[in-house]
């Protein structure tokens, strides 16, 4: 079988074919997949897979793969993959020449800020965020002059121009700890309004918001929680902080994407709602056979740019290659390192 696939934005239409040689490297891929990917599916996935893994090792290259990405990138091609924290802890560490990053804009431009000799790719120039679009480096410098010598806290879901005028950064993993480790009575924290009021209600630290929101997880309500509830009596709610304050208020845990997936191993529900991006609870899944995943549907526009075919591309071509402007990149670094030095903190 010949697979031929259209990006749609160029002439990019590799040779790819499912042949023997390809359903034999593939197979113990496939068997972790079986429950999540239909057989027929696979033939258009395996050719991907085989070629992406034989390139990567050619150019010692690795890919990153944030937990909302799809089963066949999350499963198939992934060396690493976790939270956006996790994400940054990994780049940190590789010694690879190459970092693919399967997620958004964001999490690349954090592993080039902590990897500047290296070559950090992103498979599309589109997978933005609407969180990292609400706010820019001239709305700090107008906040700093509002509340002069409040610390700014950042989610790392910000470009690297916000990042820069920053005092460090966060992310939903270690929210609390971060601004706790200020050892100051308040502080900015931007973007996100929700994670905000999130990090407020968990801490004695004032907390001065903005109006940023996540397009994907402002859409839950708490009322589709408490319908949860009913349909599926004895389900366990996890969800993530990005959530209005009444999906949280409803939930009985509130973590990161990786917190979530840990809350699963350590307590082992019989049933179970994530109520976060879709594909989480698909690749999860995979680990957990015997918890039922009750699975709605929000997806990430944004992470879904990023597909096997594009991942290729990204190899086969070396694009496109993230650059950040080298004295942005100073300050960005080390409101970027100052966190990675909290770490995780106490919270998941
Ligand atoms: P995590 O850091 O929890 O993975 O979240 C990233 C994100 O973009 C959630 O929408
Ligand atoms: Fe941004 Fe929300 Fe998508 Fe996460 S899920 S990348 S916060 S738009």
């Amino acid at each position: 079988m010949t697979i031929k696939v259209s990006l749609g934005d160029d002439a990019f239409t590799p040779d790819l074919r499912f042949t023997p040689e390809v359903a034999e490297a593939t197979q113990p891929i496939y068997e972790k997949v079986r429950g999540i990917i239909p057989e027929v599916e696979w033939p258009v996935h395996a050719p991907y897979i085989a070629r992406i893994n034989e390139l990567k090792r050619e150019l010692n290259a690795i890919v990153l793969a944030h937990n909302y990405q799809t089963p066949e990138i999350f499963h198939g091609v992934a060396d690493l993959s976790g939270d956006s924290l996790a994400l940054a802890q990994q780049a940190a560490a590789t010694d690879a020449d190459v970092i693919v990053l399967a997620g958004v804009h964001f999490m690349a431009e954090t592993a080039k800020l902590l990897n500047p000799q290296k070559t950090v790719l992103i498979p599309d120039l589109e997978a933005g965020c609407s969180l990292a679009d609400s706010i820019t480096a001239a709305d700090i410098r107008l906040l700093r002059e509002s509340y002069p010598g409040v610390p700014v806290v950042t989610y790392v879901n910000t470009s690297a121009e916000v990042k820069a005028e920053s005092d460090i950064c966060c992310t939903s993993a270690n929210a609390v700890a971060v601004v706790e480790s200020l050892g100051v009575d308040r502080v900015l924290f931007l973007p996100d309004e929700y994670l905000a009021n999130h990090v407020a209600a968990n801490t004695d630290v004032e907390i001065i918001a903005w109006k940023g929101h996540c397009e994907v997880h402002e859409r839950f309500t708490g009322a589709e929680i408490r319908a949860y509830r009913e349909s599926f009596p004895g389900i366990r709610v996890l969800a993530h902080p990005e959530c209005p304050a009444d999906v949280l208020d409803e939930a009985d845990f509130v973590g990161s994407t990786s917190g979530m997936i840990n809350h699963v191993d350590e307590t082992r529900p019989a049933r179970v709602v994530m109520i976060t991006e879709c594909s989480m609870s698909d690749n999860v899944t995979v680990n957990f056979p015997d918890v039922e995943f009750v699975r709605p549907c929000n997806l990430c526009p944004h992470m879904k740019r990023i597909t096997l075919p594009r991942i290729l591309r990204s190899l086969e071509t070396m694009t496109f290659k993230v650059e950040v402007d080298p004295e942005i990149a100073v300050a960005a670094r080390r409101a970027v390192e100052r966190m990675l030095e909290v770490g995780r903190g106490e919270a998941k």
